[in-house]
């Protein structure tokens, strides 16, 4: 052991702890998560106290946790991290679909919806709308029987999953399929815009910085086609407040559109997936 003269003699130490991780990649992390922590610690001369109101932080935080509620997930979205993994992770080839977060309010077993129905089961005073559109690989050909769950809030601004008590099983959730021209077409309501869950420590923070903990109205897909990268995504209503300060950092411009008129007077948008060969 060197003599821990100074902090810079004391990072060498921690990190030399490290040498001997049988764990390549794991030495790889906990090196490099240790040189930053104890960078940031040292850039900002971080006082006893706000050490402690960082402990006290990250232990509310795992405290609230449950099946259903992900805190530190929700700390990684509104920190930007979660996008980050997602834009390293996926990295869409040019001319393909972006894709960005999962969110806490996918649920797996939604019905089968045929192309054109929609899937708002229940009462809502919202506008109802279309999204339509095709599904191609990077070449323009047409994708045939491809899977699209969806998912979105109600005109109030909140999933089925949040409700159960309020909101039919499957409402605003459904899987379509493409047709032989890969086309799709989904009915459903303008997604609401909603807050996160912000009664908890990320909420804390988020205000304690002057931050908002609104998303803009969306919907969700997870599309899955053998031989292509599944892609999550959403398709974000132009419309819609917060689309430039949406508290997780989701939306990307290529994914907005607009819900006009078409022939039939419905309220429609068209949005055309291209996948990405996996
Ligand atoms: C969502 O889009 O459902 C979502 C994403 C991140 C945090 C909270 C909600
Ligand atoms: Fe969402």
């Amino acid at each position: 052991m060197s003599d821990l003269t100074g902090p810079d003699e004391l990072l060498t130490e921690v990190l030399a702890r490290y040498d001997d991780a049988p764990n390549e990649r794991l030495k790889i992390v906990m090196q490099a998560a240790i040189r930053h922590l104890h960078e940031f610690v040292r850039e900002v001369d971080l006082t006893r106290d706000e050490w402690m109101a960082g402990i006290q932080f990250l232990t509310a935080t795992g405290q609230i946790c449950s099946d259903t509620r992900q805190e530190y997930i929700l700390m990684s979205d509104t920190l930007g991290v979660s996008t980050l993994v997602e834009m390293l992770n996926y990295s869409p080839t040019e001319g393909t679909t972006e894709n960005t977060v999962l969110g806490p309010f996918y649920a797996a077993g939604s019905p089968e919806r045929a192309n054109g129905e929609s899937m708002l089961d229940d009462e809502d005073p919202g506008d109802e709308v279309v999204v339509r559109g095709r599904i191609t690989d990077p070449d323009g050909n047409p994708l045939a029987g491809v899977v699209l769950d969806c998912w979105q809030s109600n005109t109030d601004g909140w999933y089925q999953v949040q409700q159960v008590d309020g909101q039919s099983d499957f409402n605003l959730r459904g899987i379509y399929r493409t047709d032989d021209d890969g086309r799709y077409e989904i009915r459903t309501v303008r997604p609401g815009k909603y807050p996160i869950p912000h009664d908890g420590p990320v909420g804390s923070l988020l205000k304690a910085n002057n931050r908002g903990w609104m998303r803009p109205g969306h919907l969700h897909t997870w599309v899955k086609h053998p031989g292509y990268k599944e892609l999550i995504t959403h398709i974000f209503d132009r419309k819609s407040d917060h689309l430039y300060d949406d508290a997780v950092f989701g939306v990307r411009e290529s994914l907005i559109v607009d819900f006009t008129p078409d022939e039939s007077g419905e309220l429609a948008a068209t949005f055309d997936f291209v996948l990405d060969p996996a």
